[in-house]
């Protein structure tokens, strides 16, 4: 039956993790088919064809298991070209900017909204751009926050150097007095604690992942591809599976630390 299909997801790394997470609470029963390019990460600093191509490339890696749906839960790759995914497939494809644009624009009073993200996402514009096509009278302060991903791949979020980076990157952000800021990464989520201290308590962290979960929910409905038991309290029990272009081990590790349950993933070569 379609509803019993998997939900794929891909990220450069271990970013996407942040969308899985929400997915597992907000739609229980669904399984996850999972891909981190954890060989070709950072996808940052790529021009925004080479993401394409590598976005692209998983994609139709991620077609050929039994998928319903595609969440692009990266950022980068969702900012390089979401609508010529979409138009190349048949299932639905989901990025990661529109959900957190529309939870920032619900939030803001002071219509001074921050994004931070990768220089690739950050130079595309792509925040701006889908910010303003809801409401043209929204300051938008952006900021690329390059050494965020790195931190976090690393397993270094904890590391007092950590904070002094994040101070340093949000330094413009805290000045411009910006009420709601936009974790534009994936990867962001897992820095959400040394990022809201630096911020302040006034300031509203919107993590797109969480937001992207409830739009998943809402199209696998419309279209009847939910899984009739995503109500059921103990959810789907196993049957996701992890794909990553480097070596397991430290994916596992940090999607563990993560998700709260075992990760055992596979690598796979282009
Ligand atoms: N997690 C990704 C994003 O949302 C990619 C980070 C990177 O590889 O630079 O942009």
């Amino acid at each position: 039956m379609p509803f019993n299909k998997a939900i794929a997801m891909l990220d450069s790394g271990v970013g996407g993790l942040t969308v899985v997470r929400e997915i597992f609470k907000e739609l229980p029963a669904e399984r996850i088919i999972y891909f981190g390019d954890t060989a070709r990460m950072p996808y940052g600093p790529r021009s925004p064809g080479e993401v394409r191509r590598f976005a692209e490339e998983i994609i139709e890696f991620l077609c050929t298991q039994d998928i319903k749906m595609a969440i692009v839960a990266c950022n980068s790759a969702s900012a390089a070209g979401l609508p010529r995914y979409q138009g190349t497939h048949e299932i639905p494809i989901l990025g990661v900017i529109e959900p957190g644009v529309r939870a920032a624009l619900a939030h803001t009073r002071s219509k001074k909204i921050g994004v931070i993200g990768t220089s690739g996402t950050v130079e595309s514009g792509a925040y701006e751009a889908a910010i303003r096509a809801l409401d043209p009278g929204v300051e938008v302060i952006s900021r690329a926050c390059p050494l965020f991903v790195l931190i976090v791949e690393n397993n270094l979020t904890e590391a007092p150097e950590t904070r002094v980076v994040a101070k340093e990157y949000l330094a413009p952000l805290k000045e411009a007095g910006v009420d709601t800021l936009i974790l534009g990464c994936t990867h962001y989520p897992l820095m959400e604690g040394v990022i809201g201290q630096v911020m302040g308590e006034g300031v509203k962290l919107v993590s797109s992942a969480r937001e992207t979960a409830r739009e998943a929910r809402k199209i696998l409905t419309s279209l009847h591809l939910l899984n009739p038991d995503s109500s059921r309290e103990e959810g789907c029990r196993g049957g996701h599976r992890y794909y990553c272009s480097g070596p397991p081990a430290p994916f596992e590790e940090i999607g563990k630390k993560l998700l709260q349950q075992r990760v055992k993933a596979y690598r796979v070569l282009f």
